[in-house]
């Protein structure tokens, strides 16, 4: 991609990716995505973001198209994740009068990431502006959007808002702008899933995000990710969707579901006799019992990070619990379980380490394992099913 002119003063600068499949290790990037970044040009010279490391010299190309790199006076980092900060050392070295701008956490976090000790920063602070000669630049914390350290940049003569990740999407056409999009079915897929992955453990931070953007009604949203939004295309429908999505979830009965694996039915037995002494103690509680093999782990996943509590159980297979149970663990949403009462349980035949097992990575999610939960050696008797009901009644009373 070459150098994109925007405004009369902003250029889209950012280099493609369309091949990318996976991000960051654990998300899915059906349609790719870009490394966005955007030159503000006043009588000074801004770059907003860098770009990927891979993708350096593209992207110095692209730069280049638009400005001297020794006549960008700034260079802005609304947050220092590396596929937006990756090309600053480099790009350091090229750009001798660029003032790195990011906020306090930033400052922090990015002498780690470029490694420089001699890095020329400026401390960008809730509020403060940046006049760059007819064009300001000005900054608005955003915090855990999605980084501790993230920030909004907004230039009011443009009505446009740099928006970091936010409104952001993994998703990668050879055009900058929404309205040229070919495909904005992929582009509302890939809209959601971005949401739910980057800023799903943010909520609350969301709808502070959206009420600091609400009174600046930008014309045009310059994502870090993705085109860019504008009021022609699709600015409008993201943030109706943010608002959406980022609704508080209250449900009116609480969730308390019944996880389980189970080799020969012994421990799928238990599930059922917990669940009913959950139900016995708390009758308005939506208790599913599930056997998790006959659903989707991302289905299993969700459904245990929006429960109140929830039990979970495996039998012991080659001393540990097995496989598709840590799978399920693995969508915690860490962030939002802490202190997240879980009961752990499981039938085992020889030594029983499931249950240990799976209480110790409870806790170290920094969840709120019940007690020492329940072993069962072999099949369950009527005593160990009423041991299993009379677990879960206690499990539920201090619910309270
Ligand atoms: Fe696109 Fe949080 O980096």
């Amino acid at each position: 991609m070459s150098a994109y002119q925007l405004t009369e003063s902003i250029f889209s600068v950012g280099a493609l990716n369309p091949s990318l499949r996976i991000f960051d290790v654990v998300m899915r990037t059906e349609f790719g995505t870009t490394y966005n970044s955007y030159i503000l040009r006043g009588e000074k010279t801004a770059l907003i973001e860098t770009c990927h490391a891979s993708y350096f010299d593209r992207y110095v190309e692209n730069i280049l198209e638009v400005t001297r790199l020794e006549d960008i006076d700034y260079i802005v980092l609304n947050h220092c994740e590396p596929d937006h900060s990756g090309a600053l050392k480099r790009l350091l070295d090229l750009c001798p009068n660029a003032i790195v701008c990011v906020s306090q956490a930033g400052s922090i976090y990015l002498k780690q990431i470029a490694n420089r000790a001699d890095l020329p920063i400026l401390v960008a602070k809730d509020g403060q502006e940046i006049d760059l000669g007819g064009k300001t630049l000005k900054w608005i914390a955003a915090p855990f959007l999605h980084w501790p350290d993230s920030m909004f940049s907004w230039c009011p003569e443009e009505k446009a808002l740099f928006t970091c990740d936010f409104f952001g999407a993994h998703y990668c056409e050879p055009y900058v702008l929404d309205v040229n999009m070919e495909r904005p079915d992929f582009y509302d897929r890939a809209l959601k899933e971005y949401f739910d992955a980057i800023f799903g453990p943010f909520l609350p931070y969301v709808r502070a995000g959206l009420a600091k953007i609400a009174p600046l009604d930008p014309v045009m949203a310059l994502t870090s990710h993705g085109p860019v939004l504008t009021k022609a295309g699709k600015l409008d429908f993201v943030k109706e969707q943010y608002v959406k999505w980022s609704e508080s979830q209250e449900r009116a009965n609480p969730l308390v579901p019944v996880f389980y694996c189970s080799a020969y039915g012994n421990t799928g037995v238990i599930a059922c006799a917990i669940g009913e002494g959950i139900r016995s103690v708390l009758p308005n509680a939506d208790v599913p019992v599930i056997d998790i093999n006959d659903h989707d782990s991302a289905e299993t996943g969700a459904m245990l990070n929006q429960s109140k509590a929830f039990c979970i159980g495996s039998p012991t297979i080659n001393a540990d619990a097995v496989p598709p149970i840590w799978i399920l663990l693995s969508h915690v949403d860490a962030i939002n379980n802490k202190k997240k009462p879980v009961f752990v349980f499981g039938s085992y035949g020889w030594s029983g380490e499931a249950v240990p097992n799976l209480t110790a990575r409870c806790a170290g999610l920094k969840m709120a394992p019940f007690g020492e939960g329940l072993r069962i050696q072999f099949v369950p008797t009527e005593e160990d099913l009423k041991s299993a009901r009379d677990a879960g009644a206690a499990f539920a009373a201090a619910l309270g």
